[in-house]
């Protein structure tokens, strides 16, 4: 494949982007994507740097999420778009908070949430992540028991790590089922795939709902306090300035939580239990070791990273790789391309639960932005997959003659179905 003829937004590449990342590592480690105006990093050394270099590559990209929803509206029709005109009006503007600011602002909503994850926090809430896992792996038995298989993205995947970050927010028991639908809904919309009017309606309807069910949480938790997030929301101040914050301020970072909290968990379950499958021999030697699993973990998030990238906004005239840059541009950091550089990793498209330095991989980020939740996925996945292998032997497809496959999405990668069997230990 030559650079000049690598599309990014193909439709088989958005699946599969790996040999697109691999010519462009090598040919052209900054590339200009017309369709969608935007300097793509595939490098690992180079998106480290621009990473760490947060003055000349600012994280103010919400230009960048404006513009695709744009870009969504104009292709709607008429009255699919006065419908969303008039929901938008209806919506609680949110200001830029944690992911889309640079310091000092950036530090000022980190810090409010940042006790929540803290190792002994972390530490504390094992046996509440335990018992959703349990429980979910009860049902995964009970479904193939009874039919022979199970889709283990519905019955497993998607289901913890949805419950354990509601559960982390403090959403009421009788909102679950809404919730759990507002958060997936919200996590489609920065797969960036065009929507059928009445889908993109719904989403918005959706949105909006979500919002008021927030905004009620929000003024519960003032008059009757709790130990969840949105309780520290609602009755913290920013310091400097003296004040609450704003119900769009409390939205806006309960929305990266509930976006961010669940579907790249679920993702990386996915993806790791194809791994298993495809690689059987791993699941013998993984089997009762910790450590091993542990970097099992991080060798799925390297191969096939849950956010494959994000923009980052060009501050000042400047170079990068020796790729000129100009103020105001916008970068598009691809942490799966980074995750499978050679330069860095040996064997990069090659699982190895071996690999020294598995965790200098890229998934969560670095630097000022690195994930905040990142405790807590690897919890879930450490302990998820331990309790998986435990209850089970022979992991297999299904069906052997179908091959998975992602969606096809720019920013979001996840496997959106998983046929399953495997035999449960009695
Ligand atoms: C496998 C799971 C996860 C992956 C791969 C992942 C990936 C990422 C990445 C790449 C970033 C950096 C964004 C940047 O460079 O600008 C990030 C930030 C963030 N993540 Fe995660 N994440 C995961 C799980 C979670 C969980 C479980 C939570 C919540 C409990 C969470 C909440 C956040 C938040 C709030 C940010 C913004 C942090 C900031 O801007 O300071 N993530 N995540």
């Amino acid at each position: 494949m030559s650079e000049t003829t690598i599309n990014l937004f193909d439709h088989q590449t958005l699946k599969d982007p790996y040999t697109a990342y691999q010519a462009l590592r090598d040919e052209q480690p900054v590339h200009y994507a017309a369709a969608m105006n935007l300097h793509v990093v595939t490098r690992y050394d180079l998106v480290r740097q621009a990473i760490k270099d947060t003055k000349t590559f600012s994280s103010r990209y919400d230009q960048f999420l404006l513009a695709s929803q744009e870009i969504m509206f104009a292709q709607a029709a008429p009255e699919v778009q006065q419908k969303l005109t008039e929901l938008a009006g209806r919506m609680v503007p949110t200001p830029p908070t944690m992911l889309t600011l640079d310091e000092p602002d950036h530090t000022k909503y980190r810090s409010l949430v940042n006790q929540l994850f803290v190792a002994s926090r972390i530490k504390a809430a094992q046996p509440a992540v335990q018992a959703v896992i349990d429980g979910r792996i009860e049902a995964l038995t009970e479904d193939v028991t009874t039919n022979g298989s199970t889709n283990f993205i519905r019955t497993f995947a998607d289901p913890v790590p949805l419950r354990i970050i509601g559960d982390r927010l403090g959403i009421p028991e009788d909102r679950r089922e809404f919730f759990d639908h507002a958060a997936t809904q919200a996590a489609s919309a920065l797969r960036l795939t065009p929507l059928a009017g009445d889908a993109l309606v719904e989403r918005a309807q959706t949105a909006l709902d979500l919002q008021q069910l927030l905004i009620e949480l929000v003024e519960a938790r003032r008059v009757k306090p709790d130990e969840d997030m949105i309780t520290i929301l609602a009755n913290s101040k920013l310091e400097e300035e003296d004040r609450y914050l704003t119900h769009g301020e409390c939205i806006g970072i309960l929305n990266q939580f509930l976006v961010a909290g669940h579907e790249t968990t679920s993702s990386t379950f996915g993806w790791g239990m194809l791994l298993l499958c495809q690689n059987p021999e791993l699941q013998d030697e993984l089997r009762g070791n910790d450590k091993l699993i542990k970097t099992f973990c991080e060798e799925a998030l390297r191969l096939e990273s849950p956010v494959q990238g994000l923009p980052r906004l060009v501050t000042r005239d400047t170079e990068l790789g020796g790729y000129p840059l100009k103020q105001g541009e916008l970068i598009m950091l691809r942490y799966g391309a980074a995750n499978r550089d050679e330069r860095q990793f040996e064997n990069p498209d090659e699982i190895d639960v071996h690999r020294h330095q598995a965790g200098a991989q890229l998934a969560f980020g670095a630097g000022v932005h690195f994930c905040i939740g990142a405790p807590l996925a690897r919890q879930e996945l450490n302990l998820g997959f331990a309790a998986l292998l435990a209850a089970g032997r022979n992991f297999r497809l299904a069906d052997a003659g179908i091959k998975p496959e992602s969606e096809a999405s720019f920013i979001l990668r996840n496997l959106p179905e998983l046929p399953l069997s495997f035999d449960p230990v009695r």
